[in-house]
């Protein structure tokens, strides 16, 4: 088994590489040349550390990414900065997906698991998640002014919408945590196939070290998996 990790460098994507570090999986990661690992990630003899920027890659590099990888996990998201959030590339959490999609390897009989660590902003309509008036309000105006938003909405809706019958290489699951905060050690956290709280009048938390354990679990656990693909489960902190 070999997993590739896109945002590996972020917050909640350190997490992830620890996870997998912890159960010896092989993984290769792409970071941007300026990016710093900690020595621990760096030096760790299961971690491949690929240099660039993956919104500048091209349909032969991206293939050469994922040729041997059976396992996709993207934790990629906007940097809040005013360049992060307002600049370009304005989606790149979507346009990476395409990417990966597009060519993970078509000639290889293999099947793909692909995990996006989405949102509780993301509503799935088809499993018919309601918001209310208030909900939908503050949604359609963030949508408006935060390019980041409309990123993670599009991707999460890729999957669901477009990867439901398209692919049938490609297995799927969006991660969607509520709040994120950094608390050092796991804890109990339950997930839900949708929000049991609001996202905005009363979110709850969930910590990243939490959501990668349950990202690696999800890629490692067939049972699991096969309970969580093609579905956009909620993650909340107990
Ligand atoms: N904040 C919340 O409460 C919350 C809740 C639920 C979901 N989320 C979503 O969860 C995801 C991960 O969150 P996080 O806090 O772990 O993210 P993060 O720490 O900001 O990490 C983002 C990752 O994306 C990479 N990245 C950013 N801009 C890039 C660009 N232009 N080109 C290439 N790579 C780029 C970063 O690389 P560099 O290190 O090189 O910058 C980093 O590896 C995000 O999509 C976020 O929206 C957030």
């Amino acid at each position: 088994m070999k997993v590739i990790v896109f945002g590996a460098s972020g917050a909640t994507g350190k997490q992830v590489v620890r996870q997998l570090m912890k159960r010896q999986i092989k993984t290769r990661i792409l970071i941007r040349k300026k990016v710093v690992l900690p020595n621990d990630i760096q030096e760790n003899p299961y971690i491949e550390v690929v240099k660039g920027n993956v919104s500048e890659l091209n349909d032969s590099e991206m293939k050469q990414l994922l040729y041997d990888c059976h396992t996709i996990i993207s934790c990629l998201g906007h940097n809040m900065t005013l360049k992060g959030m307002f600049g370009n590339p304005r989606y790149l959490v979507f346009d990476t997906l395409k990417k990966i999609t597009e060519n993970v390897g078509k000639e290889q009989d293999k099947k793909l698991k692909l995990v996006l660590m989405s949102t509780t902003a993301y509503t799935n309509d088809l499993v018919q998640e309601k918001n209310s008036v208030g909900e939908k309000l503050i949604f359609s105006l963030l949508s408006l002014i935060l390019p980041p938003h409309r990123d993670n909405i599009k991707a999460a809706n890729y999957l669901v919408t477009e990867m439901v019958e398209e692919d049938e290489r490609i297995e799927w699951t969006a991660v969607r945590p509520d709040t994120l905060v950094d608390i050092e050690q796991e804890s109990q956290y339950d997930v839900y196939e949708s929000p049991v709280r609001s996202p905005i009048f009363n979110a709850g938390k969930t910590s990243r070290i939490n959501v990668s354990h349950f990202i690696v679990e999800l890629i490692t656990d067939d049972a699991l998996w096969r309970e969580w693909k093609g579905k956009t489960p909620v993650i909340y902190n107990r």
